[in-house]
């Protein structure tokens, strides 16, 4: 997705928006590049449980989930760079101290930048399918990513994956075999963002909710 989505009007990430040209640089390997996400909360809240949530968009479960959850942090990373103003500059109108939302690359950020044992949970909705067989290795979950979320969770953690999209289901499925060593396969359960039959809450979710498509879910817990 890109584009602008301002209309026009001013947006301002304020201290929810982190781009990382304001943080140190990566160094010559991820264990020199490391940051630790809890000091970008206020210093009442750097105790508190943290959830990631990979591809925020608009920031819809963002909002909803930090507003229903206010005893947890969460960290957004949206890559395009007009939904990542949008997303922060929703969260930072709403008020709310427990998000912030990094402009990145979820796999350079995941695998370089965050720190052993921090994630509670791990939000990945509709991602991008790729459903060309040639681009497919682009997809987000594959194996030596989903070894790098089981590193980046806290004991017991967990990777809650929807999608539409059968092939990518399959595929999510198959990778998940490759590190049965680390995650357990769980159902999915609906979170606190949704509202009524909703399971996540996410703008892409209702528009393929109008469109009556069928959505596939599971919930990846590490094994500690
Ligand atoms: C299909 S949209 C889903 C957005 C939202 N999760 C929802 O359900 O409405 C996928 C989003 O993930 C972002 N994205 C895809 N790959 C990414 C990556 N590697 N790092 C960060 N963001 C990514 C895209 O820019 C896009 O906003």
């Amino acid at each position: 997705m890109s584009g602008s989505l301002s209309h026009g009007k001013a947006q301002d990430v304020g201290a929810v928006g982190i781009d990382l040209d304001g943080l140190p640089g990566l160094g010559d390997s991820p264990e020199t590049s490391r940051l630790d996400p809890r000091t970008w909360f206020g210093a009442d809240r750097r105790d508190l449980p943290l959830d990631l949530e990979i591809g925020s968009g608009k920031g819809t479960f963002l909002v909803q989930q930090a507003e229903a959850q206010p005893g947890v942090n969460y960290i957004g990373i949206e890559y395009a760079r007009a939904y990542w103003l949008h997303a922060a500059d929703r969260c930072r109108r709403r008020g709310l101290t427990n998000v912030r939302l990094v402009h990145e690359d979820a796999g350079t950020f995941v695998s370089w930048r965050m720190p052993d044992g921090v994630m509670r949970v791990v939000h990945v909705y509709f991602p991008d399918p790729w459903p060309k067989k040639r681009h497919q290795k682009r997809r987000l979950i594959q194996a030596p990513f989903l070894r790098e979320l089981h590193r980046v969770l806290s004991p017991g953690g967990e990777v809650r994956l929807v999608t539409d999209h059968d092939g990518y289901f399959t595929w999510m499925a198959e990778h998940a075999a490759e590190v049965a060593d680390q995650f357990t396969v769980e159902p999915f359960e609906r979170s606190d963002a949704a509202d009524g039959v909703e399971m996540v809450g996410t703008n892409f979710e209702r528009k393929y909710r109008r469109e009556g498509r069928p959505f596939h879910a599971m919930t990846l817990r590490r094994i500690d």
